[in-house]
């Protein structure tokens, strides 16, 4: 039997799919605050240790009113840009709630977040040079590449081998040399392996890695182990959640034996992106079109890859619903189907060859965990206007939280 999420949670809380796209318009992207708060609160309290905090990576879902929420629950931030620091200040954080975690970003970009007061996180030794150069005797992070990577596909796998990612373990001593030559104050050091891990191994053992180059630095106020942290995408086969609790007991061990063992008082923190906003998201769209190319059947929807780029570009698996009436279509024979967008490549393809029931136009779909890196990675592409987004508070009204584009933002920055 297969499991439907939006039932089991009631996830449209007083609307109906249909009700929902009329008001706002197909697709959608539609969220669930109580499903948020869980995960948030999951998160914050995962290790258990008053000096920890998991900050939230901003990357995968800035929506200004989710990002509010997620402060609410106690959670600080990670940013990637300056755009992001923007987004999460005007979300209410606080400078000092943040961490830059900078990748080969310009000396404007790392101004801006120095005088912003939000802390900056190097991964290289020439950018902690120009940041020793722009801030001497300042305080700055730096990111560590622990050699161990994890992640669902080898386009987010952030350290070990084949990254860009971090300064290897073997540096440490150009570090300790560039710190003394700016009179740096190094306050913390941070990873990120990759992103989506189902099991805690790898994860596990980075940590042990960067808690050992944590030992080599007397000052730090702060040791961040990163994110990655998977949710389960076929929840309809019945897959298994990533262990978190068990995780968060073990993390808890290491951590607490490492404590002790230095005599460290050294606050942790983690920066899971996915995990909190993933499974609080549904993308809604429409079926305006379902034909037999040859032997295969494809179901065209308004939800091309402008909209969700994760099946495209890491082939990943989204669970997907459809409604009829507003019910979802379970019952009869099912027959392999392709669910397409309207984008003009053939790559846009959203679900490949699934067992479907028969489906026809005008039948809605919901694709299912598309609170992460949906959003925060569409764009507008065939000039295609980007959707609204719609937030199902916990009383189970609907609020919009971002306005649908108009076809006049499309002619935005050409008033020169
Ligand atoms: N910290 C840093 C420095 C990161 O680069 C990332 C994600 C995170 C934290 C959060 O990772 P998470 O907990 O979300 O796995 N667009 C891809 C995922 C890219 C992740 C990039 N970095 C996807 O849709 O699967």
């Amino acid at each position: 039997m297969r499991e439907y999420y939006t039932e089991q949670t009631g996830f449209y809380g007083s609307s109906k799919p249909s009700e929902l796209l009329k008001e706002y318009g197909s697709p959608l992207y539609v969220y669930n605050e109580a499903i948020l708060r869980q995960r948030c609160r999951e998160m914050a309290g995962l290790v258990c240790d008053p000096a920890f905090k998991s900050n939230y990576s901003a990357k995968a879902n800035s929506n200004k009113e989710l990002l509010r929420i997620i402060r609410d629950e106690g959670l600080h931030a990670d940013a990637m840009s300056a755009g992001e620091i923007h987004v999460l200040l005007a979300a209410g954080f606080r400078p000092e709630e943040l961490l830059f975690v900078a990748n080969n970003v310009s000396q404007d970009e790392m101004r801006y977040a120095i005088e912003a007061g939000v802390l900056v996180s190097c991964d290289s030794l020439s950018q902690l040079r120009q940041f020793g150069r722009l801030n001497p005797g300042g305080r700055v992070a730096v990111r560590f590449n622990p050699g161990i990577g994890a992640g669902h596909h080898e386009k987010v796998i952030t350290a070990g081998e084949n990254t860009k990612f971090g300064v290897n373990i073997e540096l440490i001593c150009e570090v300790k040399a560039i710190l003394e030559e700016y009179k740096l104050k190094l306050v913390g050091i941070n990873q990120h392996i990759g992103s989506l891990f189902m099991e805690s191994t790898p994860y596990l053992d980075s940590v042990k890695r960067l808690l050992s180059i944590a030992e080599q630095f007397e000052e730090l106020e702060f040791v961040d182990m990163g994110g990655g942290f998977g949710i389960p995408y076929h929840k309809q086969e019945g897959q298994e959640r990533l262990p978190l609790k068990e995780t968060g007991r073990l993390l808890t061990e290491v951590i607490g034996s490492w404590t002790r063992k230095h005599g460290r008082d050294i606050k942790i923190k983690m920066e899971p992106g996915r995990y909190v906003v993933a499974e609080c998201g549904v993308l809604l769209g429409t079926v305006h079109a379902v034909k037999n190319n040859g032997r295969k059947t494809y179901i065209g929807t308004d939800i091309g890859f402008n909209v969700l780029l994760r099946t495209v570009l890491y082939d990943s698996y989204h669970d997907l619903e459809f409604y009829r009436n507003d019910s979802i279509i379970k019952s009869g024979e099912t027959s392999p189907a392709t669910v397409v967008g309207n984008i003009c490549e053939s790559g846009d393809i959203m679900a490949r060859d699934r067992e479907l029931p028969a489906i026809v136009e005008g039948d809605l779909i919901g694709i299912m965990d598309a609170g992460a890196y949906g959003y925060s990675m569409a764009s507008n592409y065939n000039n295609r206007l980007r959707p609204a987004e719609v937030l199902i508070s916990t009383d189970g009204t609907p609020r919009l939280i971002r306005r649908r584009d108009t076809i006049e933002d499309l002619m935005r920055g050409f008033e020169i």
